[in-house]
């Protein structure tokens, strides 16, 4: 069966969805693999890569004739209505916002997998997309913060006198979260965070960092682990509790989301006020409304304090920006959920497999997924 990688649609995205590795891994299950030319150049893996791994390389993938079709971003409705019934499309496809795609998908009769609904269970970890892509943001975030910075992160003690560390303060302790802790600490800072979530005070201690518990009563998990979202009252009260934590910090991260909602609001444009001068601020929610009031996704704003501004970082496309290795984790990713569903060289999904039948979009002509169908209905 001939398996298709395109090169990514939306402008600015630096991904791809299969390594030289990759294709390796699955003409070696029996798959053929054709890559759009060009398709890994933004990633750092140019044609001959995947040409000596095993692929053809095209002009331009002819969707219309592979089996399987490999993406980052969700693809655009046209894309998906170019594709034959019976394909087989692995990729993120942001199921709650992207309703024209969807429809187009199940128009089309296209089998699709959305990598955000792989269940979050042990066997699955391997494809997780979602976690693979914000432990590269969350990397990330700290350095551009550190960039912004216009002073050290770490302690320095010498004879010309001592700089003290910066002080990083992490809100939501997820994937990326945590690893904006772990890799803040590595560069030396103090580190503290805050999560609604019960697991999470021991896993930013895991990380090095100091967990603030700001004793908000009553349950803020819901399904699957993830946090709820809190009621308004409770969440100006942690926003009361967090103000002199945000005061005290140099560095601001922000990663907190509830899934399939808007991003909380964690910190009032009092609350940036209220920091020193020369602070920065990153938000990674910034896509999805932003933890703190005045971002702008894909800017920089300089707000205005005593002595200077604080720098808010609305960033955007942050696996994007580390195109290589945030590549190398999601191609995995998908081609092992490809290698779950491919038996003697053919890709026949198993919908009795928990992790397939949870991916799985689109099939057969229907929406499968029961909360994307029930917001269709709904908007209809
Ligand atoms: P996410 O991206 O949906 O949210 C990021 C973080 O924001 C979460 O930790 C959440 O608790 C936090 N948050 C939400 N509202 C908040 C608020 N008002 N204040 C402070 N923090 C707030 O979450 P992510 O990173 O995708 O994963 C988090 C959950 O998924 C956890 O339960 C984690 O254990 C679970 N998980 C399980 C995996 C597995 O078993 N394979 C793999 C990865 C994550």
């Amino acid at each position: 069966m001939q398996v298709g990688v395109r090169r990514e649609q939306r402008a600015g995205e630096r991904r791809v969805a299969a390594t030289p590795e990759t294709v390796r891994q699955l003409t070696g299950l029996g798959l053929s693999l054709v890559v759009e030319s060009g398709a890994g150049d933004a990633a750092g893996f140019p044609d001959s890569e995947y040409r000596a791994a095993g692929a053809e390389l095209a002009a331009e993938l002819p969707l219309a004739s592979v089996d399987v079709l490999l993406h980052v971003r969700p693809l655009p409705p046209d894309t998906a209505a170019a594709l034959r019934p019976g394909t087989v499309t692995i990729g993120f496809a942001s199921p709650a916002s992207e309703l024209p795609t969807v429809a187009a998908l199940a128009a089309g009769g296209v089998t699709a997998f959305a990598l955000e609904l792989v269940p979050r269970i042990s066997r699955a970890q391997s494809m997780d997309a979602l976690s693979s892509q914000s432990l590269v943001a969350g990397y990330r975030a700290v350095l551009e913060a550190a960039l912004r910075y216009p002073r050290f992160f770490p302690l320095y003690m010498t004879a010309a006198g001592t700089i003290p560390p910066a002080r990083v303060l992490v809100l939501g302790a997820g994937v990326a979260g945590l690893q904006a802790i772990g890799t803040a600490k590595r560069l030396g800072a103090r580190v503290s965070a805050n999560d609604i979530r019960a697991a999470s005070a021991d896993e930013v201690a895991s990380m090095g960092g100091t967990f603030i518990n700001l004793a908000l009563d009553g349950p803020a998990e819901g399904a699957g682990g993830y946090a709820r979202e809190l009621g308004e009252d409770r969440a100006a009260r942690q926003r009361a509790l967090l103000a002199p934590h945000v005061a005290a910090a140099d560095i601001l991260i922000t990663t907190a989301s509830i899934p399939g909602r808007t991003a909380p609001l964690l910190v009032t444009a009092d609350m940036v006020a209220g920091m020193r001068a020369g602070s920065v601020v990153v938000d990674l929610a910034a896509e999805s409304g932003g933890n703190v009031e005045g971002v702008v996704a894909g800017c920089d704003v300089p707000v205005p304090v005593p002595g200077g501004t604080v720098t808010l970082v609305g960033l955007q496309d942050a696996a994007s920006a580390a195109a290589s290795d945030a590549s190398r984790l999601y191609a995995k990713n998908v081609a092992n959920l490809l290698a779950l569903m491919t038996v003697d060289g053919k890709v026949v999904p198993d919908f009795d497999d928990e992790v397939v039948a949870g991916a799985c979009l689109t099939h057969d002509g229907a929406v499968r997924h029961p909360g994307t169908a029930a917001t269709m209905e709904a908007r209809n």
